[in-house]
């Protein structure tokens, strides 16, 4: 009897400790958040990701500081320094905030709900429930479809190019988070979760991805095609400045030897209204002469002679010299084929 006594003690005072330290909904009062440096503790990994990430950069970003007169142009706070979707509204236009701009597209702005379900100021929307969890995240089912992203990357279609996609519309479906948000070590239940260094046209491997680049020689003449095989919307697509080249040359030891400009694709400015859009749409497959100038000018190049053409990707402003690219002048080499008789 004395021992069934004590095992039961016992027990009792393990299921205590467990109640006076494990996680428990009581254990923090629900709280309105301010800043993402109050999520680093806990979320230390993601964290990190979203530093490394453009999202965090948004606001310090030298490019966009000095495009924008340092936000002397303050329409570009509202994406860049954005208030929570959750409060502005899914797909609508995010309204710029006054607090924090330094963490650019931070935490809150993905995740800050209006309110906890008790009524109080400010809550965590996730992709399930826990109300164990110290932050206590909502499960909100919009976070995750191309919708969230919308206010934000849908000024210049994007989302509206992946709907109207193969991606989109196919058998074998691919959304935003699919590709810009892959899972970190899926099978480990702890610590699996989505990546939030979101890659882009700032990653070389994600322009690598999105393009295939052949050639072929047809009736004496040299072809290239040139083929948006992996990215989920038009190549390159968002912002304005991205453009891609592509170029040919005689195939020599010459490092240096001039690069002849061949086609180029891109979006035009708004004030731009004779540059044609010439966007490579998801799974668009686009064919090239080579001739001696561009865009299908000057004389065809004979399938004599041992070629190689190149993709080159600028995320900034477009070319100067078109005769001369090189990764010296900001560019990156995406695709690049030999073409030999
Ligand atoms: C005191 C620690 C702590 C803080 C601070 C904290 N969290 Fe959490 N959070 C957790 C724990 C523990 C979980 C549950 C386990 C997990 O999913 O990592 C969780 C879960 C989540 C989830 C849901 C996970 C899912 O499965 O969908 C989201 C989203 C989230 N946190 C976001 C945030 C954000 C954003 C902040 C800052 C505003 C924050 N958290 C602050 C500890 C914390
Ligand atoms: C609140 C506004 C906002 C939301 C919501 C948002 N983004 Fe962004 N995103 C930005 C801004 C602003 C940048 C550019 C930051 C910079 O480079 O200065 C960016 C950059 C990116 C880039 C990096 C592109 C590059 O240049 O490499 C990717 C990829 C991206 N976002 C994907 C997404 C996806 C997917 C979603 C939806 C889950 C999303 N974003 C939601 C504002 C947002
Ligand atoms: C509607 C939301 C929105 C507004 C308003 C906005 N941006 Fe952006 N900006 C974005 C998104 C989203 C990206 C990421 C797109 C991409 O990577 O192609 C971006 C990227 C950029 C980049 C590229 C950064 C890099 O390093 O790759 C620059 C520069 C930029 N924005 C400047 C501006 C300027 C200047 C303004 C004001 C005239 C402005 N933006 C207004 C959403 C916005
Ligand atoms: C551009 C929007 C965006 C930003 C910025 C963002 N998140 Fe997320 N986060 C998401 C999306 C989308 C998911 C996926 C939800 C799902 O799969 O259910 C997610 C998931 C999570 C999860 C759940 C674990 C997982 O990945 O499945 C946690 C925790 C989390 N985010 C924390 C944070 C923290 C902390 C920050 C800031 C350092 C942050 N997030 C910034 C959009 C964002
Ligand atoms: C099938 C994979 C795939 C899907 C789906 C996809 N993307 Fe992409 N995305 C890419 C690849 C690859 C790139 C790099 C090539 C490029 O810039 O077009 C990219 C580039 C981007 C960029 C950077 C553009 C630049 O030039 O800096 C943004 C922003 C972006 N995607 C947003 C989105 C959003 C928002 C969605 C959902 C509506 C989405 N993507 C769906 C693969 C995908």
């Amino acid at each position: 009897m004395q021992k069934v006594l004590g095992v039961f003690v016992a027990l009792l005072a393990i299921w205590f400790l467990i109640a006076l330290l494990g996680p428990s909904g009581d254990a923090e009062p629900a709280r309105a958040w301010k800043s993402s440096a109050e999520c680093m503790d806990c979320h230390s990994e993601i964290y990190a990701e979203w530093q490394d990430s453009q999202h965090s950069k948004s606001w310090t970003n030298p490019l966009v500081r000095e495009r924008s007169g340092d936000f002397a142009n303050q329409d570009c706070i509202d994406c860049h320094a954005p208030r929570p979707v959750f409060i502005t509204g899914i797909a609508e236009r995010v309204l710029p905030r006054s607090t924090q701009r330094n963490e650019g597209v931070d935490c809150l702005a993905c995740h800050q709900l209006p309110n906890h379900p008790d009524g109080t100021p400010g809550g965590v929307a996730g992709g399930v429930r826990n109300s164990e969890a110290p932050c206590r995240p909502e499960e909100r089912r919009e976070l995750v479809r191309p919708d969230f992203c919308a206010g934000c990357h849908n000024q210049h279609k994007t989302v509206d190019q992946w709907r109207a996609s193969e991606f989109a519309t196919g058998i074998d479906k691919e959304d935003c988070l699919d590709c810009h948000m892959p899972w970190v070590n899926p099978e480990d239940k702890a610590t699996r979760h989505r990546s939030h260094a979101f890659p882009g046209g700032n990653a070389t491997y994600m322009l690598e991805r999105a393009i295939s680049l052949t050639g072929e020689a047809r009736d004496g003449v040299w072809y290239a095609t040139v083929t948006n095989i992996g990215a989920g919307h038009s190549f390159p697509t968002d912002e304005r400045s991205r453009t891609a080249d592509v170029f040919w040359r005689p195939l020599s030891e010459d490092e240096g030897a001039p690069w002849n400009h061949l086609h180029r694709i891109r979006s035009p400015y708004r004030d731009e209204v004779d540059v044609p859009d010439t966007l490579l749409l998801s799974g668009e497959a686009r064919e090239l002469a080579i001739t001696s100038e561009s865009e299908g000018a000057g004389t065809a190049v004979s399938s004599d002679t041992p070629i190689e053409v190149a993709l080159y990707y600028r995320r900034t402003p477009i070319w100067e010299d078109l005769a001369h690219p090189g990764a010296n002048r900001g560019a990156v080499q995406v695709a690049r084929v030999e073409l030999k008789p």
